[in-house]
């Protein structure tokens, strides 16, 4: 196991600053909401509950990166072993949301091979780690797609009770797709004042071409402030 990494810790956090859930006083409306989230969640099929998830949503910049986070963090708070990972591999944010370097990642760990508690990184809550995206690849799409990244995944799912993907944009990328059908279910991500209606629709009708499961579908950044809302 890699050593907890704390340097960087609040210079590199950009928007994330304050809105992780340790962070969020637990009577908050979006605390609420990511353990509502988790719930519904857990008990969507009581027998056979899904534990791979991809966060995605139609844009850039709706909100993926922070819902993968609360979300792994609502599950590890549960004290169920929970890895968040950066599927992010043009963008990557997991380094930023937590202040931690990136020199290596998913990406090692797919190239490379070996086990991932030699790539993960330990954070200060119990149960939880993460992945950073590593370095990135001049052609995501095609490392994604492949077998290796499918055997990693599976690999993590068998480490882990749950595995949650801060995933790439669905619109204009095609890495989302290939992602979403190695996993359990997607979580799409919608931000009240961004996305528009017609993009989040698209990417919904994507996602069920490839044959995704949608869960449910995170709504952000409504009145409310700092808000999440579940439902489907
Ligand atoms: N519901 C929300 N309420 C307030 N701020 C939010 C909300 N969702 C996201 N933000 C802020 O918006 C910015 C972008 O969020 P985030 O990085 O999670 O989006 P993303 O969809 O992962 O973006 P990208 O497509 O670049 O990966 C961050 O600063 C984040 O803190
Ligand atoms: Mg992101």
């Amino acid at each position: 196991m890699r050593p907890v990494l704390k340097r960087n810790k609040d210079e590199n956090r950009n928007g994330y600053k304050g809105k992780l859930l340790p962070e969020l006083h637990p009577k908050e409306p979006a605390a609420e909401a990511y353990r509502l989230l988790r719930s519904n969640l857990r008990y969507m099929s009581v027998d056979n509950p899904p534990r791979s998830f991809l966060v995605t949503s139609a844009m850039p910049g709706e909100g993926k990166s922070l819902t993968a986070a609360n979300l792994a963090i609502s599950m590890a708070l549960v004290g169920s072993k929970t890895l968040l990972l950066d599927g992010d591999l043009r963008i990557p944010s997991v380094h930023e949301v937590f202040g931690v370097d990136n020199r290596f990642g998913f990406t090692t760990k797919v190239l490379e091979g070996g086990s991932w508690a030699n790539i993960v990184t330990k954070v200060e809550i119990e149960n939880l780690d993460i992945c950073t995206s590593g370095p990135l690849p001049p052609n995501p799409a095609e490392l994604l797609g492949a077998r290796r990244t499918h055997n990693a995944l599976r690999e993590a799912s068998a480490d882990y009770a749950q595995v949650i993907i801060d995933g790439p944009p669905v619109l204009g990328v095609s890495e989302s797709l290939s992602l979403a059908k190695m996993v359990d279910g997607v979580i799409l991500v919608v931000r009240a004042k961004k996305t528009s209606h017609i993009a989040a629709v698209e990417a919904k009708e994507r996602l069920e071409q490839v044959g995704a499961r949608i869960l449910g579908v995170v709504l952000g950044d409504t009145d409310i402030k700092n808000s999440v809302y579940y439902g489907y």
